[in-house]
């Protein structure tokens, strides 16, 4: 059997990591400056995370939701906690897409309506709403299409209104930083217009944390930046630090029934162990606030390349602007200078999403290897 060829590789096969160092089968290193699409958190190699991992699967790897497991209500006691969230209850799932696509149906059943609202350039997922909710014709099949989303720009407020006020709108879906479009913002003024007029037409506002969250925005979460109040946060990637995990955090306000949501997969003991490591080394290591700090450092830096156009992002989700495409660029920064970066929707953005746990030398490593090839 050979693989269905849906991914155009980069000519590397990494055989081992640690940090933020990943070595091939040639014993080649490279800089991890991207965390596999943000997911790499806490770094490669966690010492605590083996720990937990291992010794959790000395134990009990896996059962499914219709036993009692501890693990996911330590880890929700423990996340509402950090993320200052304990006013939501939390639905673990196994991606972002499942978080997105659990968050979409939720908020069609708590208010009985089915058109959303999503934002030119955002990303959302795969799955049949969530990618129904992503700006891309390209990845929407004709069975997506289905579903009825309006894309709408981020800070016009007056054509949002004009949107939400028809009536039928479930759901407003949202990224505070957006990761694969490019790392642009909507405004603190325009996300709480929007929060307002959400509360008052009954449309559940959903924040995508799935890339921003987990503290890579330098808050817990990316919309804390904006003192607005979700009716729901869905969340993946850095969750698991590698471990395919995802969640859904849903407002005390919005109510549980049996069999609402399911899973199988969804919140096993080795999933809960992984986030729950992930969390305490948060917590322990002060990446939050590490993660503000070399993001300013790095952004600061970044400000003094002649041939940067604009810099973007906030914490350690970062996006460089050339006013060229930078897909040769990225060639060359992998294969000359042994560093993973990252692209976007725009092709002249170079997305940066090291591990929260880099420091300064690491950053001067970057710009090194970056000032080389820009050379
Ligand atoms: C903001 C956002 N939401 C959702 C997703 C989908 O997550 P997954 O690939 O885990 O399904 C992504 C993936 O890049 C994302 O960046």
């Amino acid at each position: 059997m050979k693989l269905f060829d849906v991914y155009p590789l980069y000519d590397v096969t990494p055989v081992s990591a640690k940090g933020i160092v990943i070595t091939d089968d040639k014993g080649q290193d490279y800089l991890d400056f991207y965390g596999g699409h943000a997911v790499i958190s806490i770094g490669h190699a966690h010492p605590l995370y083996i720990r937990r991992l291992k010794d959790q699967l000395n134990k009990i790897g896996f059962y499914s939701n219709a036993v009692h497991n501890p693990l996911q209500v330590e880890l929700a006691n423990k996340l509402g906690q950090i993320s200052g969230c304990s006013q939501y209850n939390l639905f673990l799932c196994n991606s972002g897409a499942e978080a997105n696509e659990n968050a979409l149906k939720l908020a069609s059943f708590e208010t009985g309506k089915s058109r959303v609202i999503a934002f030119n350039n955002s990303f959302h997922g795969r799955t049949s709403a969530a990618v129904a909710t992503t700006d891309n014709e390209k990845i929407n099949a004709p069975i997506n299409k289905q579903q009825q989303v309006t894309f709408l720009p981020f800070n016009a407020i007056t054509t949002f209104k004009k949107e939400i006020e028809k009536g039928d709108v479930c759901a407003v879906i949202f990224e505070s930083i957006q990761g694969v479009g490019g790392l642009d913002e909507p405004s603190t003024e325009f996300l709480k217009k929007v929060g307002e007029l959400c509360k008052n037409k009954n449309v559940i506002l959903i924040a995508d944390e799935v890339q921003s969250g987990f503290g890579r925005s330098g808050k817990f979460f990316a919309f804390q930046h904006h003192d607005i109040q979700p009716d729901i946060i869905t969340i993946a990637k850095g969750m698991g630090n590698g471990f395919p995990v995802g969640g859904v955090l849903i407002h005390g306000s919005i109510e549980a029934s049996y069999g609402k949501l399911g899973t199988t997969f969804g919140g096993n003991h080795l999933a809960c162990a992984a986030t729950l490591s992930v969390l305490e080394v948060i917590e322990k290591e002060g990446l939050v606030e590490n993660a503000k700090d070399l993001g300013n450092y790095f952004l600061e830096k970044a400000s003094k390349i002649p041939q940067v156009q604009r810099t973007k992002g906030k914490g350690l989700m970062l996006g460089l602007e050339f006013d060229f495409e930078v897909a040769e660029l990225r060639k060359k920064l992998i294969y000359e200078q042994f560093l993973f970066t990252g692209g976007a929707k725009d092709k002249n953005v170079l997305r940066i999403l090291p591990a929260l746990n880099i420091n300064k030398e690491d950053m001067d490593l970057f710009f090194g290897k970056l000032k080389i090839a820009l050379s």
